[in-house]
């Protein structure tokens, strides 16, 4: 009989289930012929030596399914309709799948194929000088969690989208007295959006304002998260040169094809030389800008950390014609998993923000919003940052301290006085390659600069975070690589 079906009552499988998939696999395997009659429920159950319920449920699957089909009066046969491209035989091998498809992605798509979205240090290094990362041990987890379960508790309305697009509105009214306090930014609540950490305020600006071609200002070296989510819409990408005072001006593009739309600047603490935009630099960019009817975005993301002297004020507070964009996160600052960041935006483009973040993923949750408004509000944000402050003074002299000791002139810094991270230019005859596998061998992780370069990278240039590690590992961790490296 070709309804033979191999069943096992112990398996985990039920045994109506074990004949619903021998049936449906003689029918696809072309062993059941289309419109062939099947065998009644007694018969089958006798055959089987199972209940005829059990049989009775089987084929009431198959029949919801449309594998059989019941004729009144007549019986129940396999279905006249299998779709020819369901039989088995015209199915792939499921061993020859993953590897054949042949997808069209889009150019996106093709240049994210070897994209890594972690750039190494590897965090496994027994002393990892990976850079922009909070001390996660000093964050004040217990005043957190409590201010969590207070919001737990009572909030319905946290479960609910929040009818405010722009994000919480006793959250923005905090960021922007936050904002007045430590960055001199003097701004409206209702032109602060709460979003998904800068990189989506970058994200934001980049799908509003570009069109493909357009003419985009990056610093050379940058930040590879703008550059990607600008080359993402199509941008034309032009990498302006960066010194000791921040980004080259004059060399913004007087003559091109297509006008400069964006600038995408990083003044407090440049990403990654570290250089300061000097006062004169600031003016002179903000000419440029509104001559030209260009947006400058100010990322502002380490700017809480400038050591000796006082925070600079943003380059925004400077700003009296909204050619600005500013945006800063809580990433650096509290914990980078919080996702939440904010944007400044001038008056005009608050609708247009507000839609394009609803599209893009309605709103940032609302539960972490609450609890954020609190730990600014009743002071935590900016007694954490004083306590964050004083612990990266002591670790970034360390690491100064351990270069000259080590190294003497054969390592300088740049960058040292602000941020969470410098970048250090080491004079030695030694290819990038050989001084990161050096490094490697003696368990230290360092970052070499050059992929964040569009054009003219330099050898020799490394990015160290130090805010992650004490002061005797970042003794260590430059005394091991001393050694490795100045044989
Ligand atoms: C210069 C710069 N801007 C923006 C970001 C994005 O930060 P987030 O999206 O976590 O707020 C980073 C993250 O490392 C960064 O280094």
């Amino acid at each position: 009989m070709d309804f033979a079906i191999p069943l096992n009552p112990d398996a985990p499988l039920p045994m109506y289930r074990q004949i619903y998939e021998g049936l449906r696999h003689k029918i696809l395997a072309g062993k059941l012929a289309p419109g062939q009659r099947v065998p009644s429920t007694r018969s089958l159950s006798e055959y089987l030596k199972v209940s005829r319920n059990t049989v009775a449920q089987s084929y009431a699957q198959l029949l919801s399914e449309g594998y059989f089909q019941a004729i009144v009066g007549s019986g129940t046969f396999v279905c006249r309709q299998i779709p020819a491209d369901l039989s088995e035989a015209t199915l792939p091998q499921p061993t020859q799948l993953p590897h054949q498809h042949n997808r069209s992605l889009s150019t996106y798509g093709e240049s994210l194929v070897d994209f890594n979205p972690f750039v190494p240090p590897d965090p496994s290094a027994a002393i990892s000088f990976r850079y922009g990362r909070p001390a996660l041990d000093e964050f004040p987890q217990a005043i957190w969690r409590q201010l969590l379960s207070r919001h737990c508790r009572s909030q319905r309305d946290a479960l609910d989208y929040n009818p405010d697009l722009l994000g919480h509105r006793p959250l923005r009214q905090a960021i922007a007295d936050y904002l007045e306090r430590s960055r001199q930014v003097c701004c409206h609540p209702d032109c602060i959006a709460i979003v998904s950490g800068s990189q989506q305020a970058i994200d934001l600006t980049a799908r509003i304002f570009i069109n493909r071609g357009d003419t985009v200002a990056i610093e050379n070296p940058g930040y590879l998260g703008a550059k990607q989510a600008f080359a993402a819409q199509g941008a034309s990408l032009c990498p302006i040169s960066v010194d000791e005072l921040g980004i080259v001006v004059e060399e913004l593009p007087k003559f091109a094809l297509s006008p400069t739309k964006l600038i995408y600047v990083t003044p407090s603490h440049q990403f990654p030389t570290g250089a300061v935009m000097s006062l004169s630099r600031r003016l002179e960019l903000l000419t440029w800008a509104q001559a030209r009817g260009a947006l400058i975005i100010e990322d502002d993301y380490d700017s809480e950390y400038r050591y000796g002297e006082r925070p600079i004020p943003a380059l925004k507070e400077l700003d009296r014609n909204d050619a600005v964009l500013y945006m800063g996160t809580f990433s650096k600052v509290l914990f980078p998993a919080l996702r939440i960041g904010y944007l400044v935006l001038p008056p005009d483009l608050v609708d247009v923000f507000c839609h394009a973040k609803w599209l893009a993923d309605r709103q940032s949750p609302l539960l972490e919003q609450y609890v954020l408004t609190d730990f600014i509000a009743e002071g935590h944000l900016e007694r954490h940052i004083r306590r964050m402050r004083n612990l990266y003074d002591r670790r970034r002299q360390a690491l100064v301290q351990a270069l000259s000791k080590y190294f003497a002139r054969q390592a300088s810094i740049m960058g040292e006085n602000a941020g969470m991270h410098v970048m250090m230019q080491l004079n030695l005859l030694l290819s990038d390659e050989e001084i990161l596998a050096r490094a490697v061998q003696v368990g230290v992780g360092i970052t070499n600069a050059s992929p964040y370069y569009l054009k003219n990278s330099c050898r020799g240039q490394f990015i160290l975070g130090y805010t992650e590690l004490n002061e005797s590992q970042i003794e260590e961790g430059i005394y091991r690589l001393s050694k490795v490296l100045k044989v």
